[in-house]
């Protein structure tokens, strides 16, 4: 039998950098070691972090209570008014804000420094889109859809900068420019769109396509997970979706000669090797 392990199954760059910093910490530093929220969506990983002393920050409230320790910033990053808090509390700031999202950071802060509006299409509730706008001036507004896009009124005379939230759709995205375009003169759009989540999606779409049964491993509740999932099934009607080997039914696989695995973005790799390993000595 022949397993096809997706290259880009698991981490991405963004994400594996920070799960990585936060283990180089508790391994260097000592004192209390924070994240502020949880590091990734898996709650094997920040159970494991939790177990070797690195408490999760879940509110403001709680970094307000804070008076002393390291205090690690995820991938998602964070806006200033939050970077300028830690700062004051004299807190040691570890910074795993991805370098992508980062430039965003530095591209809004420039942008409205110089004049201009900021537009950030993505999703208003997501800590990345927080952050992003938190870096941004007062003068920022943030679309996510149609409805959205066709609300906004420009200010005359007024440049807009258009960004993206790293994860956005990019189709979605020419559309939302398009609406916004035809309302001003003057717009700067800067596609921020990061291709880690579509490179994963279009080679496991390929992999699926080739094998008698998919694997897609992921948190229940890691949205770009289920996504993975619906297009796998729509190229292989035998798709399992599993969030450790626990939840495999090795019988299931039935009779298969191909087996495709692929991971979804919080999924570590000692799990996917795990699930990889067990296929290969049933079959
Ligand atoms: Fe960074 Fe792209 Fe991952 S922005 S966190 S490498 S999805």
């Amino acid at each position: 039998m022949e397993i096809i392990r997706a290259e880009t199954a698991g981490f991405c760059f963004g994400v594996k950098r920070a799960v990585d910093t936060v283990y180089e910490q508790v391994e260097n530093c000592g004192g209390p070691i924070y994240t502020l929220g949880p590091i990734i969506h898996n709650e094997e990983v920040v159970r494991d972090m939790e177990s070797r002393g690195v408490a999760v920050l879940r509110s403001e409230d709680e970094l307000d209570r804070l008076d002393k320790g390291t205090v690690i910033i995820r991938s998602h990053g964070i806006a200033k008014r939050v970077y300028d808090k830690l700062e004051e509390k004299g807190l040691r700031i570890v910074d795993a804000t991805c370098p992508f999202v980062k430039k965003i950071h530095n591209i809004v802060e420039k942008e409205s420094a110089s004049g201009n509006f900021i537009v950030i299409i993505g999703n208003p509730d997501h800590p990345e889109v927080q952050g992003i706008r938190g870096w941004a001036g007062k003068d920022a507004a943030v679309i996510q859809n149609t409805e959205d896009a066709e609300k906004f009124i420009p200010e005359k005379n007024r440049k807009i900068c258009i960004v993206s939230q790293t994860t956005f759709n990019y189709n979605k995205f020419k559309d939302l420019v398009e609406i916004i375009k035809k309302k001003s003169y003057d717009v700067s759009v800067l596609n921020t769109i990061c291709n880690a989540t579509r490179e994963r999606q279009t080679e496991a779409q390929r992999i699926a396509g080739l094998v008698d049964a998919m694997i897609v491993i992921g948190d229940k509740h890691s949205s770009n997970t289920q996504k993975l999932f619906e297009i796998c099934r729509m190229a292989c009607n035998n798709t399992y979706y599993i969030q450790t080997l626990d939840d495999l039914d090795l019988n299931q696989l039935g009779s298969v000669e191909t087996v495709g695995i692929t991971a979804g973005a919080s999924t570590p790799n000692n799990i996917i090797e795990e699930v990889q390993n067990n296929v290969r000595i049933i079959f």
